[in-house]
């Protein structure tokens, strides 16, 4: 495509390296504007109006355009705009935050960290693994253990957790003392026979077997995401975590739960603890944290780990760690105007309410011959497209039969998250029911024409 001299796309392509993209094709390609957005609607520049089916990367929890967030932001910025948390300075807006968060912890909590990103979060969480087992004087235990397809962020450290190849490649990538184990997906992965009980008890043998494998005095932790977010929408067996965290307690593995996606309200429950069950000595959380409009992160900690750094401070002299713009004055105060606001709408009623709505209105999509499971809680939901969905046979990856849907699906007003043959839907929480009949009838529309293109 040749673009118009000195257009935004032009400017665009000639300007920035866009994040998981197809570097080449874009050069060709170009961008797609967005100009605005209103509600759960965002707009491109052709004059597209469409239904954000998944709050733009899972986040957008109260839509778009929200004036009481920019009069938040606008006082904030008039009366401090910036200041640090080094060196025992603090702010009023972050202490309100930290405050709150502690309040709202799925399990006892004593402290909040605060960063920019769900990745930083999931790093600094990974350096307290170490900072902790320093501190209690088991150095040897530093191998952290997530899951295949599991996603928990893009730093260095934080993809070694991730467990997608495509990030690791030609990055050196993962850092050596990180393992992935078995991506808990029932429907794509049970062995013929095998009841959901029987998977998720051979799930927990594999995470023990490589525990073992590895040795237990060098297994420091365990990273997961309550509910498989980047990984497709995918929610493990019921008895899956219960069975996962008896072996982490036997081998004194510390638990890390990846919040980023599941926090505030996203599963149904205020956290996707809740909804399955996690105790985890570590939470980390972003995105709807500020509904996506402030970029800031929080890490929860339990006292244990608490504890364990006071020892190191005691040594080494500090704690010597942290972020020029973590617990930002500006981003803290329009975190906590989010978490206000949910409280006003009691943002789990509402999600219980609209997400039940949702999982009725898939029923359509669950008897369609290219879906074959359909899964979720609250408003995050995830299909999964096969050819044959008696021998549950999928697609040759070259038909591309995700990425056909996506396209047919936004020419019908909606855009829903691909992730290789699975479709995933989180749109804002602030959906209401008939904007879900909407997005849903956009989806239909978008199978069946994928269907037929492919036929
Ligand atoms: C579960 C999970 N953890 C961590 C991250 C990384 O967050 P960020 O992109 O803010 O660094 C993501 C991003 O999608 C995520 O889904």
């Amino acid at each position: 495509m040749t673009f118009l001299p000195n257009s935004p796309h032009a400017r665009d392509v000639a300007s920035i390296v866009h994040s998981q993209t197809n570097l080449r094709k874009h050069l060709e390609a170009g961008p797609t504007i967005i100009t605005g957005g209103d509600g759960v609607y965002v707009t491109d520049d052709d004059g597209n109006r469409l239904i954000e089916g998944v709050a733009g990367l899972w986040c957008a929890s109260l839509g778009f355009g929200v004036e009481r967030l920019a009069r938040v932001a606008y006082e904030s910025m008039k009366s401090l705009g910036y200041y640090h948390t080094y060196r025992h300075n603090s702010n009023e807006a972050v202490i309100e935050l930290a405050d709150h968060l502690l309040s709202i912890a799925p399990v006892p909590m004593s402290k909040v960290l605060f960063q920019c990103s769900g990745s930083e979060a999931n790093d600094t969480a990974i350096k307290l693994v170490w900072y902790y087992h320093n501190a209690i004087g088991r150095p040897e235990k530093r191998k952290i253990i997530a899951r295949k397809r599991g996603y928990h962020g893009n730093t260095a450290a934080a993809v070694s957790l991730s467990g997608k190849p495509d990030m690791h490649q030609d990055f050196n990538l993962p850092f050596e003392p990180f393992r992935h184990t078995e991506f808990p997906y029932y429907y794509l992965e049970h062995e013929d026979g095998e009841s959901e009980e029987a998977f998720a008890a051979r799930m927990a043998a594999s995470l023990e077997a490589l525990i073992l494998e590895e040795g237990p005095e060098t297994v420091a932790a365990f990273f997961a995401e309550p509910i498989m977010g980047a990984g497709g929408g995918v929610v493990p067996p019921a008895t899956y975590y219960a069975k996962v965290q008896a072996v982490l307690e036997k081998y004194e593995v510390l638990f890390i739960a990846d919040e980023v996606i599941c926090g505030f309200a996203r599963t149904g429950e205020m956290w996707g603890c809740q909804t399955m069950g996690l105790k985890p000595d570590m939470i980390s959380c972003a995105k709807q944290l500020s509904a996506g409009f402030q970029p800031i992160s929080a890490l929860l900690i339990n006292d244990k780990i608490f504890q364990a750094m006071l020892t190191e401070s005691d040594k080494v002299g500090s704690f010597a760690h942290g972020y020029t713009y973590a617990g930002h004055p500006v981003a803290a105060a329009v975190a906590m105007e989010v978490q206000r606001i949910y409280q006003e709408m009691d943002v789990v009623a509402r999600v219980k309410r609209v997400g039940d709505h949702l999982s009725r209105r898939l029923d359509g999509l669950r008897g369609h011959p290219l879906i074959g499971h359909v899964d979720g809680r609250g408003l995050l939901w995830g299909l999964q497209v096969v050819r044959d969905r008696a021998t549950r046979a999928l697609f040759d990856p070259a038909v591309a039969i995700g990425q056909t849907i996506g396209d047919r699906t936004r020419e019908h007003g909606a855009i829903v998250r691909i992730i290789g043959d699975r479709i995933v839907l989180a749109p804002p929480l602030v959906i209401t029911e008939d904007e879900i009949d909407a997005l849903v009838g956009a989806l239909e529309k978008g199978v069946d024409a994928a269907g037929r293109q492919v036929a």
